[in-house]
């Protein structure tokens, strides 16, 4: 997987971030197993806690145009460091893309690779639905 490709994927979707209250832009990019890429952006709200991140954006793009297999995700952001995913974007993405390659990248061109679950140990799953 070339990591560079789907980091410039990325920063061209943060141009579209929509983040007028904490003003910090944020895009994601999504590969499916198949090669497919889909792009997000954060996108806020007035009533701050309706705000989508743009990771969530990105896989909910791809889970809604039919794409179930992923193999990595990219995220970038206005910051120097790179940023890593909050709390209920790595629940998203590891119930929906599996322990996908992460590249984190900053705008010092620093990317940190990692694996999803690296960041979401114990995590609740659709197993622990199958209990009757
Ligand atoms: N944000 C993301 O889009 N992804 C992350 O991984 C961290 C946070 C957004 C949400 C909000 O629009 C802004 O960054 C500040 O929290």
């Amino acid at each position: 997987m070339n990591s560079k490709i789907l980091i410039d994927k990325a920063q061209q979707a943060k141009k579209n971030s929509f983040s007028p209250y904490s003003k910090l832009r944020v895009g994601a990019a999504i590969i499916s197993t198949s090669g497919k890429i889909f792009t997000g952006c954060n996108i806020e709200n007035s009533s701050y806690s309706l705000t989508v991140c743009a990771e969530r954006t990105a896989i909910f793009k791809a889970i809604s145009e039919g794409y179930r297999d992923f193999a990595a995700i990219a995220i970038v952001s206005d910051l120097k460091e790179p940023v890593p995913p909050c709390g209920a974007c790595r629940q998203v993405l590891l119930d929906l893309a599996g322990n996908v390659d992460l590249f984190l990248s900053g705008t010092n061109g620093k990317t940190k690779r990692l694996k999803l679950a690296e960041l979401l140990p114990m995590p609740f799953d659709q197993s622990f639905l199958n209990h009757k």
